[in-house]
This record gives C-alpha cells, structure tokens and sequence, in this order.
C-alpha cells in the first residue's frame, strides 16, 4: 500500500491523487491531458517526473494565472488551453502519444470563494453558477423557465424530493421581484417539509443549478467520447466523481465500451475483438479514511478508470440515449 500524498497546502487538496498516479505511472514519462486543471493541484504532481508532458484545460479563464507559473517552471513541458471538455477534440494532438487523460470533476475551493461565481449558498447578490465559457446564468434560469422545466431540473439533476412545492414557490415569488442567491435560499427554508435535514436544506438545488448552468450532463459526455478517441493504446482514461449522476454516467460509458456483451438493447452485442476498453476493476477506487480525514469533502469521491486496447479512433456509443432524458432537461436552456 501506497502512502496517501498530502497536500502542499493548507486549504487545496488534490483528491485521490496517490490512486491516480498509481493508475497512470507518470515516472514511465509521456504525454497525459489534465481536463480539470483547477489549481493544478495534478498537473504539478505529475510534471514532478521529468520525462512528462501535460496539456490541461480548464474552461475557467481565472485558471490562466496558475498555469503561467506552472509554465515557467515547467516551459518546454506544459501548455494550458481556456477550453471545455466538449471541445477536447479541437485540440491538435495527432502527433501526441497521449498515455492518460483524466478528470476531476466538479468545482475547486476557489471556485466556491469567488463571489462572482455565485456557487454557495452564503453568499449575497444575484445568482450566477457559470464556470467559464457559459451561455446564461443561474439567475435567468430561476427567473425565465416555468414551473414543470424548474421541477425536473431541480428533481433531476438535485434529487431534491420537494422539488415541484419550491418550484411552485419559486414562480409566486418573482412575481414580487427578480429573485437573488438570498431569496432562494428563503424560498427553500419555508418550501421544506424536514427542515432540520443532515444537509443544508439548499444543498441539492443550488447542485441542480450549477448542473444545469454549466451543461455538466453533455460536457461530462463530450468528455469521455473526446478522451476516448484521442487516447492511444494502452492510454489510461481516469475520471473521479462526486456525485451520483456522474458516476452513473461514467460507470455506464466505461461498461458498454469494455464489455462484449452489448448491455443495451439499442445496439448490437459486441465482439470481443471490438471492444475499445479494458475495465480492471468494476468497483470505484474510494479515498482512504487517512485522506477523508484530512478533506471531509473527498468522502464522496469515486475514481474509475478504463484502459484503451487498440489504437481505434471512431466507435458507437448508445451513452447519449442511455441518458436522453438528462439531455432534454438541459435542452430547456434554449429558452434563455
Ligand atoms: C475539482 S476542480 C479540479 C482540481 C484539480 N484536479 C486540482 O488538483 O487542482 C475541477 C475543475 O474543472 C473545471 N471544469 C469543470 N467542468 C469543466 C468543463 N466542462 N470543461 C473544462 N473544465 C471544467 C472547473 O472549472 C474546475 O477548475
């Protein structure tokens, strides 16, 4: 057993990072694309080895001026690109032997610091959600969509059992005003039947909001058939989650493409020989109680990761009929 790496710093900690190198063996060097480069607290770790190269991206700008200072450290070594998952596939990599690609999902702490970024719940001012390289707001969503678009955002994408009363609540209130990040907050107190639950009561909707602000249902999907195509063989695709619609998505993804037996009934059995992927383990890599300890927050994380078999480049996947019905809540974005 490995020791668990703690962080440099007090309030960053890059999740599951020992699983994750153990997974991609960055001391064999190589060329590996950080999809979350956040805080670079991965892309760091890895460029630690000297035969390795990293291309990360990040579709918040603000992630510009850490990766100016890992690129001076690291010149020859490093690129950062302002991109989303979904564009993965502009990048020219041809000439690349691309040995990982990751992700990590969700939001970094200063992501949650910035008050711009309107993300938690403590904060004041209008609602806003965007990650980077967005099309609307939080705040247009709570005050242009009708009542049945916000309860299936709000029940699917939150799971949050109480969804249609706040929805219901939502469309009286801004009859009075436009709505902003407090009065939200006010409408899901007095929505809620249990109101002392575990969780902050407004947990799961302001979860459903920043699913649906930043399109994570097509992005995370985007993601995972980029990553897959540009990988060479032998390349590790390595995603960590932490909640459970991503994990859905991401288990099912690496299931079809690694197993010979189609497992939907929409597409025919696979042949052995046609399956792109090795799935080592079927279970998730889970943090360690060392790690959960030191950040309570990665008590949710899950790490699965496939191996690509041969260099194919093109290949069916059913992933977005699979989960049609999440792309046609986010479809209600249209309207704004
Ligand atoms: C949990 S943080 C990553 C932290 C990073 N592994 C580290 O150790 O510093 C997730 C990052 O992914 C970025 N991100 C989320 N969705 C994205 C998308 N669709 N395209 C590009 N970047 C995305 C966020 O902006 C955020 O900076």
């Amino acid at each position: 057993m490995k020791a668990t790496i703690l962080p440099e710093k007090k309030d960053h900690f890059p999740v599951l990072l020992t699983e994750l190198l153990s997974i991609i063996s960055p001391q064999y060097g190589g060329t590996f694309i950080d999809c979350t480069f956040g805080q670079a607290g991965y892309t760091k770790k890895i460029l630690e080895f000297p035969k390795t190269k990293i291309i990360a991206l990040d579709r918040d700008i603000q992630c510009e001026r850490i990766a100016e200072l890992v690129s001076s450290k690291f010149e020859n070594r490093f690129l950062f690109k302002n991109l989303r998952f979904s564009q993965l596939t502009n990048l020219k990599l041809k000439k690349e032997n691309i040995r990982g690609v990751f992700f990590d999902l969700g939001y970094s702490i200063n992501q949650i610091k910035d008050k711009k970024k309107g993300l938690s719940f403590d904060h004041s001012g209008k609602l806003n959600m965007q990650m980077g390289l967005n099309d609307f707001s939080a705040h247009e969503v709570i005050n242009k969509l009708d009542k049945v678009e916000l309860t299936k955002i709000f029940k699917f994408f939150g799971e949050e059992k109480e969804s249609k009363k706040i929805a219901s609540n939502i469309l009286k209130e801004r009859k009075k005003k436009l709505l902003e990040t407090q009065d939200l907050v006010k409408i899901i107190n007095y929505s809620k039947k249990n109101k002392y639950s575990k969780i902050n009561n407004s947990t799961k909707i302001f979860q459903a909001l920043r699913i649906f602000v930043n399109k994570e249902i097509s992005e995370l999907i985007d993601g995972l058939i980029g990553a897959s195509k540009i990988l060479k063989k032998d390349g590790v695709l390595a995603v960590v989650t932490f909640h459970s619609i991503e994990d859905k998505i991401v288990k099912y993804f690496f299931k079809s493409l690694a197993e010979k037996k189609s497992i939907s009934r929409y597409m025919p059995s696979i042949k052995e020989d046609d399956t792109i992927f090795k799935l080592e383990k079927k279970k998730p890599i889970l943090p360690s109680k060392e790690e959960i300890f030191i950040n309570p927050p990665s008590r949710s994380a899950k790490l699965r990761y496939v191996i690509k078999k041969k260099d194919i480049f093109e290949f069916k996947t059913d992933i977005r009929d699979k989960f049609k019905n999440l792309l046609e809540i986010e479809d209600f974005s249209k309207k704004l």
